[in-house]
């Protein structure tokens, strides 16, 4: 019945429902109170009210503590070792990549993306039929999207390293802090100038990673922005960025990914390190139960949300149903390398700080995570032992797994 009459609606209110129902979906999936308290706000403000997207400039009100220490202790030597390495590895994004390169998106011998990333046929199947050229020009719209959200990602970035610089209270950890700031201000700098002037395309940020940055903006807890941004979203864009580093055969957006790889892979690294023994020395049972089930939820949030429903409105609101789109778009042979690659380098790092006791595999099992479970945390592997291990994977055809990631780290050290 429910469903007769489903069909029977007009495919723009269907597809409103369709929204409706995944922002309650996502409400009803959160088990922990206190992870929906945290998220729920900001949920509303970034589904419901879609704040990212109103075309004005966005003001969180931040609210931790900035902790000051006269005496300026040594007090972490390994995050004093990751500053050191931060400062040789500063390069410059004007004159470090060569941005005389000619890119023409819709060039089909040096594509941006493989023509395989999505399966053509699927689209076939639901009856639209795109000749050679739109394909090509999909792939750029689908490229220019993953583009723009890591540049919004990187905004959110730069504030969140800028907060944490702030509220930690180590101070090798501020020196470091403040090498990542740089960093996450040249990744804005890069990604913005390559959409900007190679793309010629820039798509609004997506509702789910506008709720994660809020979330993180507004939270007080210190440990609660190093979660969500060294943790999660660092830790996932490392993923997204070694994919498309395998698979894309545009030179300059290939030597800019690689760069970016080099001062993620530090910044991840830092957040393993500040978190590790915050999480299992400093927090209660019941505080690192929250952090369990909060980077849980993120997670999922990330692995299921992130559908390009940008692309959807600009290319096929109106011939498709945004469920029909939601379903391409998710079995997308191109989208299920991003997520093993993004999930082989995220899990690792929450068994590392901690967070993936007994009491959570079992729903990380059911989602299909476990796998990655005895892959290569961040403080095992260098970002310069990471692209040897993407480069190995490209030429052997497969994407990164945390195999051929520990023997690259083992052959290099
Ligand atoms: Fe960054
Ligand atoms: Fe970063």
């Amino acid at each position: 019945m429910f469903d007769r009459l489903h069909s029977i609606l007009p495919l723009r209110v269907r597809n409103q429902l369709d929204a409706y129902g995944e922002m309650l979906g996502l409400m009803r999936e959160i088990k922990d109170p206190r992870v929906l308290k945290a998220l729920g706000p900001s949920g509303l403000r970034g589904l419901l009210l879609k704040r990212g997207k109103q075309g004005e400039p966005t003001k969180f009100q931040a609210s931790h503590r900035a902790y000051f220490d006269w005496t300026y202790p040594s007090d972490h030597p390994e995050m004093r070792d990751l500053y050191d390495r931060a400062k040789e590895g500063q390069w410059n994004g004007a004159t470090d990549l060569d941005w005389k390169t000619s890119v023409d998106p819709l060039n089909p011998e040096v594509p941006l993306l493989p023509a395989d990333w999505f399966n053509f046929d699927h689209l076939r199947e639901m009856g639209v039929r795109l000749n050679k050229a739109e394909e090509q020009k999909l792939l750029h719209s689908i490229c220019a999207w993953m583009l723009s959200q890591f540049l919004h990602g990187e905004q959110g970035a730069l504030m969140a390293a800028a907060q944490v610089t702030e509220a930690v209270q180590f101070f090798d950890g501020k020196f470091y802090g403040a090498t990542q700031v740089v960093d996450e201000g040249r990744h804005v700098e890069v990604f913005h100038r390559y959409l900007d002037t190679k793309l010629n395309k820039l798509y609004q940020i997506n509702d789910n990673l506008f709720v994660i940055i809020d979330a993180l903006m507004e939270d007080s807890r210190w440990d609660m922005k190093f979660l969500g941004m060294q943790i999660m979203v660092e830790g996932l864009a490392l993923g997204a960025f070694g994919t498309l580093y395998q698979m894309t055969s545009e030179p300059l957006l290939k030597h800019l990914l690689k760069m970016v790889i080099l001062d993620e892979a530090r910044h991840v690294h830092y957040g393993v390190l500040a978190l590790r023994e915050h999480i299992t020395t400093e927090l209660t049972e019941s505080e690192r139960r929250e952090r369990e089930d909060w980077s849980f939820e993120v997670a999922l949030l990330m692995r299921n949300r992130f559908m390009a429903y940008e692309v959807y409105e600009e290319w096929f609101e109106g011939s498709i149903s945004r469920a029909q789109w939601r379903e391409f778009v998710s079995v997308a042979p191109g989208m299920e390398r991003f997520r093993h690659v993004m999930f082989s380098r995220l899990v690792p790092n929450l068994r590392e700080i901690g967070l993936l006791s007994d009491r959570v595999r079992s729903r990380y099992d059911e989602v299909g995570l476990m796998k990655y479970f005895d892959g290569v945390a961040a403080d095992e592997i260098s970002g310069e032992q990471m692209i040897a291990s993407l480069d190995a994977g490209a030429r052997s055809g497969t994407a990164v797994s945390a195999d051929s990631a520990r023997q690259a780290a083992v052959t290099a050290a």
